[in-house]
């Protein structure tokens, strides 16, 4: 082809050499070490928004830039398999009280959905907009998001339309909480749910959703709801066994779903389920912090081998927190997790739950998601808890933070 001139050069996509770094997690053990395929004294080439080489520092190939980590940590970019980002308003008063003794229930949610169903199309898109460039600040570069505060037709479907100008990742949980217009009605609800909801939401959602609890939906409900979004090419994902023992991880596993998310309530029964599917157990400890509960016990389903993953669950009754290092570090200290394994479950882990394989490693050919951290290893994550790390962060090969 005829070479480019002047401005067209300009555009062309350069390649970035990103050299001493000091500790690489590549998540992948063809690249280095253990699980996380760690690497030291390394490098990594960036090009056309995708990794174009990963190896030592000294064998590194010449690139059009030039970009030094200074001996510090680069990791894969966050995978944020769970959250919760199209609402209105916040419920500093109801964790107040849960802070003064009160239990957690759902039926904090319809507060929620009163807010935003309030809320201007401008309005939610402002409040995702920002939650998104917190996360990403903190070294997020995926994340999911759920509608679910809507509970109408119109709002179930505004929610999802304005979440997939953001992300692919994108979740139809009209199934959250029975609507407040069909409290003595909940048939009609799921009707609603499995119908006409579903056919306004379902070209804007990857995923199908239930919260599968008492207050919520039941085991045959949530069942007839998965199967109806699979039936329009929707994949499930379950809230399961968040707040008492139930079928939602059998049911998790039962229809194939790509992840059974909380999981603190768990059966031996469960476990085993879990850990003979390709299933991933998202765990998401900000919601127990949140709600002053007993955490998911991680050490169990990783010893009978199942995949974890952690997120944030980020939303405003039970985990309002976008820090990806937060969870990591909780689950460290409070669920068994070793931070090698914590550091895996928030990137690669993520990227399983999401069934992607292009983010959450830092692979020949995976996009270019790049967390730098202002510290000597990965490990810091856990042990400088609440600290802030984040560098540098790369999103598909560009320079964000
Ligand atoms: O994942 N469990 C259900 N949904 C959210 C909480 C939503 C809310 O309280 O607003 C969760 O924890
Ligand atoms: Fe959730």
């Amino acid at each position: 082809p005829a070479p480019l001139e002047y401005p067209y050069f300009e555009r062309l996509p350069l390649s970035t050499l990103i050299t001493d770094i000091g500790c690489l997690v590549t998540n992948d053990p063809a690249h280095g070490t253990g699980p996380l395929g760690l690497l030291a004294d390394a490098a990594v080439v960036v090009e056309a928004g995708r990794i174009a080489w990963v190896g030592h520092a000294a064998s590194a190939p010449a690139a059009d830039e030039h970009y030094d980590a200074d001996d510090r940590t680069l990791i894969p970019g966050f995978v944020d398999s769970h959250a919760h980002l199209v609402f209105a308003g916040d419920r500093t008063a109801e964790f107040n009280a849960r802070m003064s003794g009160q239990a957690y229930t759902a039926g904090g949610i319809r507060t929620t959905v009163a807010a935003t169903r309030a809320a201007t199309d401008a309005e939610l898109d402002t409040n995702l907009t920002r939650f998104i460039e917190e996360a990403l600040r903190q070294g997020t570069t995926t994340i999911e998001c759920k509608s679910g505060y809507g509970l109408t037709v119109a709002d179930e479907a505004r929610a999802l339309r304005i979440a997939a100008s953001h992300t692919p990742e994108t979740t139809y949980l009209g199934a959250h909480v029975v609507a407040p217009e069909y409290a003595d009605d909940p048939a009609g609800y799921v009707d609603l749910v499995t119908g006409e909801m579903l056919d306004a939401c379902a070209p804007h959602a990857r995923w199908v959703d239930v919260f599968c609890e008492n207050g919520a939906f039941d085991g045959d409900q949530a069942r007839a709801i998965l199967k109806a979004g699979q039936e329009r090419g929707l994949i499930p994902r379950v809230h399961a066994n968040q707040l008492s023992y139930g079928p939602g991880v059998q049911l998790a596993v039962e229809l194939g779903a790509a992840s059974a998310d909380h999981c603190t309530h768990l059966t031996d029964a469960d476990v085993a389920a879990l850990a003979s599917s390709d299933t991933v157990a998202t765990l998401l400890p900000g919601a127990e912090f949140s709600t002053r509960a007993a955490y998911p016990d991680a050490r169990r389903l990783l010893d009978a081998g199942a995949t974890v993953a952690l997120s944030t669950d980020c939303n405003p009754g039970s985990s309002f927190t976008t820090s990806m290092a937060f969870c990591i570090a909780v689950a460290v200290r409070e669920m068994g997790m070793t931070p090698d394994e914590a550091v895996h479950a928030a990137t690669v882990g993520g990227a399983r739950a999401l069934r992607r394989t292009d983010v959450g490693s830092i692979t020949v050919g995976a996009r270019a998601d790049l967390l730098l951290l202002d510290a000597p290893s990965h490990v810091h994550l856990a042990y400088r808890p609440g600290v802030p790390l984040t560098a540098a962060v790369w999103r598909a090969g560009v320079r964000e933070v």
